[in-house]
């Protein structure tokens, strides 16, 4: 079926509003083509990906600061933590060279209108309603706001989502549809869950499983913060978009499950986790907050005593003043904006402690996953 475009879209590809929406409408066209989509769809928000400079070097800075030369996005538009705490990079040591090229990135995005804000978790800041449709990057925020929220966005590219951004629209195919949100297995969980990384554990074995698919948990008890570790792992090690919790999620009643493949997950699972990330090493700094930590999660840290130094991740402006002054009295390290693995902050040692199965599958062998009540 080919993709139908009102009259004011065919103007726009044909250059009505400059050559870089002609561009955006161009991409996101092709994607719906390729997808089968029938016609583009408005968003209320877009999420980007690739804020790093770390990860996108000087050709992506360089992209970036042509484009932000024309072009403006029309939706709400969060991004990604990058390498580096915005304000305290020079205090946590982060090399001049590296800091001044992430502020022209964020400089350029901030021009085109992105929020001030760096966060994996921007559903903290702004929830979307159920059934919102969204341009989102970032598996992890994806995984979240399709599960537990029930609003509607496919897994994107920083690029799509950018385009997205630009152009207020994106192709309705996949996630955006009901049947692109339907379960493909089912995984009934057996083992004994006792700590949020066992939730992650289960999310990175699961994803291992179940691939793309959509997996529909069974016998599963979790608050959402244990989801959102869930989600981050199972979109991590594979590729699934969303997931339901039987009882739990707001699509789980929705679904057909009597046919589809099973699959158990038990303890001994678990473990073998915590086996394959890491091991027993010991780690010399931890790291907490992959995905960002929930005010609530943050709280609960603030009035415990680290073992050794230990950073917590955490959206700007989300925790109460009184409870990072009590963070920070505790000797924790507080980063905003960042993502520690993709800073030059975590290169400066050979072991981080992890409470995040995808933040030890990312980071490879200079991670080791452990129960946070472990690790704090
Ligand atoms: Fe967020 Fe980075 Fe983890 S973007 S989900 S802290 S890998």
């Amino acid at each position: 079926m080919a993709l139908y475009l009102t009259k004011r879209e065919e103007r726009i590809l044909d250059g009505e509003q400059g050559e870089a929406m002609q561009k955006c409408y161009r991409l996101l066209v092709r994607l719906g083509e390729a997808f089968g989509a029938e016609r583009l769809i408005p968003i209320s928000s877009a999420h980007l990906s690739g804020v790093s400079y770390q990860s996108i070097g000087e050709p992506g800075l360089q992209f970036l600061e042509d484009l932000s030369s024309e072009a403006k996005f029309r939706v709400k538009t969060t991004l990604n933590p990058c390498g580096m705490d915005v304000r305290r990079w020079r205090k946590l040591g982060i090399d001049e060279r590296f800091a001044r090229k992430q502020l022209r990135v964020l400089r350029a995005l901030r021009k085109m209108g992105a929020a001030t804000s760096l966060t994996c978790t921007p559903y903290y800041l702004r929830e979307p309603r159920r059934q919102e449709h969204l341009s989102w990057a970032e598996s992890s925020a994806v995984c979240y706001a399709n599960s537990v929220l029930g609003a509607r966005t496919n897994r994107e590219g920083a690029l799509s989502a950018l385009a997205a951004a630009i152009a207020g629209v994106t192709p309705n195919f996949g996630l955006h549809k009901d049947e692109g949100r339907r379960a493909g297995v089912v995984v009934k969980v057996t083992a004994e869950l006792n700590s949020i990384s066992d939730y992650s554990a289960l999310g990175y074995k699961a994803g291992k499983e179940v691939g793309g698919e959509i997996p529909f948990f069974k016998g599963l008890r979790a608050g959402r913060d244990e989801l959102k570790a869930l989600g981050a792992a199972l979109a991590a090690s594979g590729s699934a978009p969303m997931f339901h919790v039987e009882a739990l999620t707001p699509e789980a009643r929705n679904q057909e499950i009597k046919d589809l493949e099973k699959i158990e997950v038990d303890s001994r699972e678990i473990r073998n986790v915590y086996e394959s990330l890491g091991g027993g090493g010991e780690p010399e700094a931890v790291f907490l907050g992959c995905p960002h930590l929930s005010r609530e999660e943050a709280r609960n840290l603030s009035t415990r005593k680290p073992r050794m130094e230990t950073f917590l991740c955490v959206a700007r402006n989300l925790v109460p003043a009184h409870i990072l002054r009590l963070a920070r009295k505790s000797k924790f390290i507080l980063l905003h904006d960042t993502c520690l693995v993709v800073s030059p902050l975590s290169q400066k040692y050979k072991k981080l402690g992890v409470d995040s199965a995808k933040a030890a599958y990312y980071l490879g062998e200079r991670a080791v996953l452990k129960r946070r009540e472990d690790l704090v």
